[in-house]
């Protein structure tokens, strides 16, 4: 990759804004980037809205000489009802699934609407919130066990980055070093030394070698060329027709740090006769406690046209014991935690025309909205909130917590605990990774075996790479902060996202994987791209067994 001139960076920075990676990128390619950057900056200032983060289309428009579009990247401070940053993450074409099997009796029922409820309609442009019960708490629930309590491992640091090269250099250099250490545990690692470290020698030999993938090439006659680097320099690494690497040559992603075992001679060339990724090892489980439940939701959207108000009403009754019978009243008398992945509200200015599929226009209400419904559930259910890219919040991976100024209503809430992006916390001593799994529209794409419809397949590839977005300067825009908070260390017992629309729950070395889909249909936007969501299903885990199934609303 080519890298801009620091004095343009640092022109770009000292003028409040980011740069995308892809902006990054096609500013390294500029012969003369300064005359852009005058007419880019220059057609900032003149914006009424600029936008936070730079993207490769500011650039052409600075190019051309034509007025910066109105994106919709408001600085975070101070707040103002409006456009949001990014763009939505979206899934490719797919035929949905049968719905899973659901826990008998599946809680389908909704009772009908108080009288008293407001719900919003299309036209009910900056109404009030639609609260669809009393806003009063429900009573409290019998007793069952103790209570649940969350530890919040990470997901609460600060998050600031500057975006010099020098931030750059030391976020790749940590996510190197990481992942090398762990990948120094693996058995048939021992002995690996970084790609530039390969001793000088005039004969073949054997050698296993520790490197970022900086670039993979491939070639009609079926060889592959990759480079690895290291702090210390780099190796070109050289795949033969081998039968077997095939299908593990195409899973190797860019920016991943793996270990290569192959013959070299001189240390400048290896061929490569197998590849070892971090990986997991079988996680070990904590000792069974009592009997309790995490619920795990994500992308409910609320405030959108598309919204699943009935499914979504028909869950917080079951939730609050209401609705179920049996067995089902039982699991919702015993959860204790509900994870919510991101995407809580549908935002505003998220994609083109969202404002015409919108029944909420108003970002304050739709937060509003939100907690009106959050605090419908009963208190003694710990509640744990991340962002998705429809939040309100900084657009980058790490993402800080929904930004307070907006969701005001939400840090109200004394059993809901709000995080950024990626979290940790332990539910009464389990270990859940929680990431909004935005990065998956990146990784799909390039694994083989992946596919939209089976998000938890690309999911447990990223605990097999140990980070939860290897590419850089794709879709998912990274922050490069000192420390990589994307390597996946520890690992956890659960490991939940969404972000696809698509539920999905399977188990990976010891690790349950959810990926917990959407409460949307499909919106016209989505209907444009070709994607079929799979809604109203909730991945549900019992925390002293890990038993894991799945609750239908639809
Ligand atoms: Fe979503």
């Amino acid at each position: 990759m080519e890298i801009p001139a620091r004095s343009v960076i640092e022109r770009i920075l000292a003028s409040g804004y980011q740069l995308s990676p892809a902006a990054f990128e096609a500013l390294g390619r500029l012969a003369d980037p300064d005359p852009i950057v005058d007419s880019l900056l220059a057609g900032l200032e003149a914006s009424e809205n600029p936008p936070l983060v730079i993207e490769p289309q500011h650039l052409e428009h600075a190019m051309r000489g034509v007025a910066i579009p109105v994106t919709g990247c408001p600085a975070p401070a101070p707040p103002v009802a409006g456009a949001l940053p990014a763009a939505a993450g979206v899934a490719p074409s797919a035929p949905t699934a049968p719905p899973a099997p659901a826990l008998a009796p599946v809680p389908v029922a909704v009772p009908a609407t108080p009288a008293q409820a407001v719900t919003a309609t299309p036209d009910a442009e900056d109404a009030a919130p639609p609260y669809p019960f009393p806003a009063v708490r429900p009573p409290p629930r019998p007793p069952l066990g103790k209570p649940g309590r969350v530890e919040v491992l990470s997901g609460s640091e600060a998050c600031s980055i500057e975006g010099t090269i020098e931030d750059f250099k030391k976020h790749f250099i940590n996510r190197f070093e990481r992942l090398q250490k762990v990948l120094m545990e693996r058995a048939d690692v021992v002995g690996a030394v970084g790609c530039s470290a390969i001793p000088p020698s005039d004969k073949w030999g054997k050698a296993k070698v520790i490197g970022m993938v900086t670039s993979k090439r491939e070639f009609k006659s079926g060889a592959v060329i990759a480079e690895l680097e290291d702090p210390g320099g780099m190796l070109k690494i050289t795949f033969g027709r081998d039968e077997r690497l095939k299908h593990k040559i195409a899973r190797l992603m860019i920016d991943e740090v793996v270990c290569v075992s192959g013959r070299t001679k001189g240390g400048r060339d290896l061929i490569v006769d197998d590849i070892m990724w971090p990986d997991v090892s079988e996680r070990s489980r904590p000792r069974a406690g009592e009997e309790a439940y995490a619920v795990l939701t994500s992308d409910i959207h609320i405030g959108s046209k598309t919204f699943m108000r009935e499914s979504f009403e028909a869950f917080i009754r079951w939730l609050r014991g209401e609705n179920g019978s049996g067995r089902s009243k039982e699991v919702a008398l015993k959860t204790k935690y509900l994870v919510i992945a991101g995407d809580l509200v549908d935002g505003v200015g998220i994609y083109p025309n969202q404002e015409a599929e919108l029944s909420i226009k108003d970002l304050y209400k739709q937060y509003e909205c939100a907690a009106g419904y959050l605090s419908m559930i009963p208190e003694d259910i710990q509640i744990v909130i991340i962002p998705g890219n429809h939040d309100a919040c900084r657009p980058t991976l790490p993402t800080p917590p929904i930004y307070k100024d907006y969701a005001a209503p939400l840090y109200a809430l004394k059993n809901v605990t709000m995080l950024g992006d990626p979290a940790l916390v332990s539910l009464g001593g389990v270990s859940v990774l929680i990431t909004h799994g935005r990065s998956l529209d990146d990784v799909i794409p390039s694994l083989p075996d992946c596919n939209f419809r089976e998000p938890h397949k690309a999911m447990a590839e990223l605990l097999k790479s140990r980070h939860l977005c290897p590419p850089y300067g794709g879709k998912t825009p990274i922050a490069p902060e000192a420390i990589d908070r994307l390597v996946i260390d520890p690992v956890p017992h659960i490991f939940h996202a969404g972000h696809v629309h698509v539920e999905g729950v399977s188990e990976y070395r010891g690790v349950v994987i959810a990926n917990s889909g959407a409460w949307q249909t499909q919106t016209e936007y989505q209907l444009s791209m070709g994607i079929v969501p799979k809604p109203g299903i909730v991945p549900v885990v019992e925390l002293s067994t890990f038993k894991t199934f799945e609750l239908n609303f639809n």
